[in-house]
């Protein structure tokens, strides 16, 4: 029978050494898995975190190889391993977040064997990722175990996969289940099937080929978060009577479609996807979690009403898989493939894309496999990149026929472009209310689309805004406050509730995450659009403005109670509740009383004098908040610029004039603004080329020089609505202060029209 052992204490880690030790390095840093070597430098800013090969070590005495095979198993090491036994190379792997297993050469083991691992997450052009917006955490940040099987076993060579699949189809009232197990040295075996329920046996099979067909009458449907149920296969794999192997798996058994009109369709019911992606990063641990830590993230994103989210931007952990069948999330899966389109990566596409389906294949939770996500920012006129679209479609669908592909395009890639109606169904990232826009025009571009393209399924696969702890009465887009965030998150639900027709919708993001190259809202390496913060203790109030749309469970919540000080003698007092009716009161008194509108989103006027307690009562619910009147705002709400080269008073802005305060959009509405332009982005060039290899400069992994004139023209939709002096900030403060006042000083000489 299997012995599976997780061997993840007592390992020895290097990020200095050059080579396979030939005896186990003692000296080294003794630590545990899981690990990462950028907990800290990945998070703190500045895109210097270490990206290196580094050494693992650890002894594995022959008394823990029990079988007469045994696998290494690694659930992820970023970004490429490999794995040597007593000093020889047993395996290289590419690609950071799918699981891998090596066979221990059962020639070769001695007493005591040495088992080395490097961890390579050096730039690599034949890897994905290594252009995108979030730090690529270098290590075994995920267990390590050890199979010890007989000789004759189920399969634990195939891609990581588990050995076996399970496809239910819907027959009436009755499942057909379909089985697939898959063996090793099997020759004169049975394998014995049994489905359980609960503790139920509800149908069995035996097979001499691994292939199996079990009907359960009356089937109990996994019907998302309504009742995801599930059920558990077990299989043994016999010879004369003996069970040699045995594995399990749990199912669930749906049907599901995408309607270009009606959206997602679940077990034959509209069920719009309303829901998160989630980056899985914490704060110190990078990507090394715990259990506990994916339990926590589905319990918020669980709390906060979403039926679905996108697993962005690579594969997670099986653990949070499981969590998703469990609770009944419906699951948009993808590979890496982001940002830029590698020539040399074609391989690793197709490979990280196999072990995503076939390693996963069993999971209830998912119905989308993402191809790529923002892959056209340099255009989507590389008959290359077409190519390997089609390639990874149909690579998916030859794998699992049952479920759908999706990407994410980016905004700025035409809707009539051929990569965009590659996939199955459709989602665009849109930031309009944030990089650049207004919000209003989400809803407009999908009636345009739907227009245009009726039978084609289309999705909103990003959107979102920033927001930290700085707080404003009066808050614009770009400005970093809670309340701009929640502004905007309003205006984006109400947008979406107006147009079923969108087959789902994701918030970017559930959590804020950390992306190092990052320089933005007074906090460098993080990317803070989360809803809730990077260490999950603080639920932002956009939270609670998905809580009370999507999660029936009554409640209420006053917004911005970090924002106590209020110059104003009468404020604005916002307050989220999916009940009924709302009180507000001011020390005790009514202030009004106000019933439900189309949305659940109230808005109070309240005299701000002295200091006032306020109460917002909903079904017998109460939820509290202090305002305090003063004469000058507190500077504490204030977006921190320390981090920043220049301070707001700095920036002079006379009348009539530009400033870096001004768009570039409005600064190219003018002759002089153009030349300013050309100016400036002759200076970016001299800025951003500082420092990099081979002197050429370079934006967002993108070299300048490959910025083509296509690709300005698609960018400038999106950028038009940023300042300069936001575009400094974005390109990750490496500009001077006079380098800002020189361009300031500039602009100032140029007529606003
Ligand atoms: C992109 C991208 C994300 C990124 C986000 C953002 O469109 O897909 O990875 O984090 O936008 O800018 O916040």
């Amino acid at each position: 029978m299997r012995e599976t052992k997780i061997i993840n204490q007592g390992w020895y880690f290097s990020d200095t050494a050059t080579a396979c030790p030939s005896t186990l390095p003692s000296d080294w840093k003794g630590l545990d898995l899981p690990h990462t070597w950028n907990g800290k430098d990945g998070q703190d800013g500045g895109n210097d975190y270490k990206r290196c090969k580094a050494f693992y070590c650890k002894e594995i005495p022959a008394s823990e190889l029990t079988g007469k095979e045994n696998y290494l198993e690694f659930d992820a090491v970023n970004s490429s391993a490999e794995v040597f036994w007593n000093g020889k190379s047993l395996c290289v792997h590419h690609g950071g977040y799918s699981r891998f297993r090596v066979i221990i050469p059962c020639d070769d083991i001695k007493e005591k064997n040495i088992l080395t691992v490097s961890a390579d997450n050096s730039p690599n052009e034949t890897v994905y990722p290594q252009t995108a917006d979030f730090t690529f955490y270098g290590g075994i940040y995920r267990s390590v175990k050890l199979i010890c099987v007989p000789e004759t076993h189920f399969d634990l060579d195939y891609y990581g996969a588990p050995g076996i699949t399970v496809t239910p189809e819907l027959k009436g009232e009755n499942a057909d289940i379909k089985i697939q197990a898959y063996t090793k040295n099997a020759d004169g075996t049975t394998v014995k099937f049994t489905v359980l329920d609960g503790e139920n046996i509800v149908g069995e099979a035996q097979s001499h080929d691994g292939e199996a067909l079990i009907t359960i009458n009356n089937v109990h449907l996994w019907n998302g978060r309504i009742d995801p149920h599930l059920y558990t296969l077990n299989a043994e794999l016999v010879k004369d009577g003996e069970v040699l192997d045995n594995i399990s798996t749990r199912f669930g058994c749906r049907t599901f479609k995408v309607d270009p009109e009606k959206g997602f369709i679940l077990n034959g019911k509209e069920y719009p996807l309303r829901g998160v992606s989630r980056h899985q990063d914490n704060p110190d641990k990078g990507n090394a979690l715990s259990y506990e830590d994916h339990k926590r993230d589905i319990d918020l994103i669980l709390e906060v009403g979403a039926n679905t989210i996108r697993l962005a931007h690579y594969q997670h952990a099986q653990e949070f898989y499981d969590l998703c069948d469990e609770s009944g999330l419906v699951i948009w899966a993808e590979i890496p493939y982001i940002s830029r389109h590698m020539h040399d990566a074609y391989d690793n596409t197709i490979s990280q894309m196999t072990e995503l389906v076939t390693q996963n294949y069993n999971h209830a939770s998912i119905c989308f496999w993402g191809l790529s996500n923002e892959i056209t920012i340099a255009g989507a006129d590389d008959p290359h990149l077409i190519k390997n679209h089609k390639d990874l479609n149909n690579l998916v669908h030859k794998l699992d026929s049952t479920r759908l592909t999706t990407i994410a395009s980016v905004t700025m890639c035409s809707p009539d472009n051929e990569y965009v109606h590659i996939s199955d169904v459709l989602s665009y990232n849109h930031y309009f209310g944030w990089y650049g826009g207004s919000t209003e025009m989400n809803g407009k571009w999908f009636d345009d689309f739907h227009k245009k393209y009726p039978n084609k399924p289309i999705g909103l696969s990003e959107y979102g805004c920033e927001a930290l702890n700085w707080h404003t009465s009066n808050p614009v887009q770009g400005d970093y406050t809670e309340e701009y965030q929640s502004y905007y998150h309003e205006e984006l639900i109400k947008q979406i509730a107006e147009r079923p027709y969108i087959w789902a919708t994701h918030v970017w993001n559930m959590f804020d995450f950390a992306a190092d190259a990052r320089a933005e809202g007074g906090e460098n390496g993080m990317n803070h659009k989360g809803l809730v913060t990077f260490d999950r203790q603080y639920k932002k109030d956009s939270f609670y403005a998905y809580k009370a749309w999507l999660n029936p469970e009554p409640m209420v919540h006053l917004c911005s109670k970090r924002y106590i000080d209020r110059v104003e003698d009468v404020t604005k007092v916002t307050v989220y509740s999916n009940c009924n009716e709302v009180e507000l009161f001011a020390n005790g008194v009514s202030v009004a009383k106000q019933t439900k509108g189309k949305y659940p989103f109230f808005y109070f006027e309240v005299k701000n004098e002295g200091e006032t307690t306020l109460e917002a009562k909903a079904d017998g619910l109460t939820d509290t908040s202090t305002i305090r009147k003063v004469d000058t705002p507190n500077e504490d709400y204030i977006m921190k610029e320390e981090n920043q080269v220049i301070n707001w008073f700095e920036i002079t802005t006379p009348t009539g004039f530009f400033s870096i305060n001004d768009t570039i959009g409005d600064i190219m509405s003018t002759f002089k603004g153009k030349i300013c332009m050309v100016k400036l982005l002759l200076l970016i060039k001299k800025v951003m080329s500082q420092g990099t290899k081979d002197g050429k400069a370079e934006v967002m992994g993108f070299s300048f020089g490959k910025i083509n004139k296509s690709m300005i023209e698609s960018m400038y939709g999106m950028v038009k609505g940023f300042t300069i002096k936001r575009c400094f900030m974005m390109l990750g403060n490496k500009f001077t202060k006079e380098q800002i006042l020189e361009v300031n000083a500039m602009l100032n000489k140029v007529k606003k029209k």
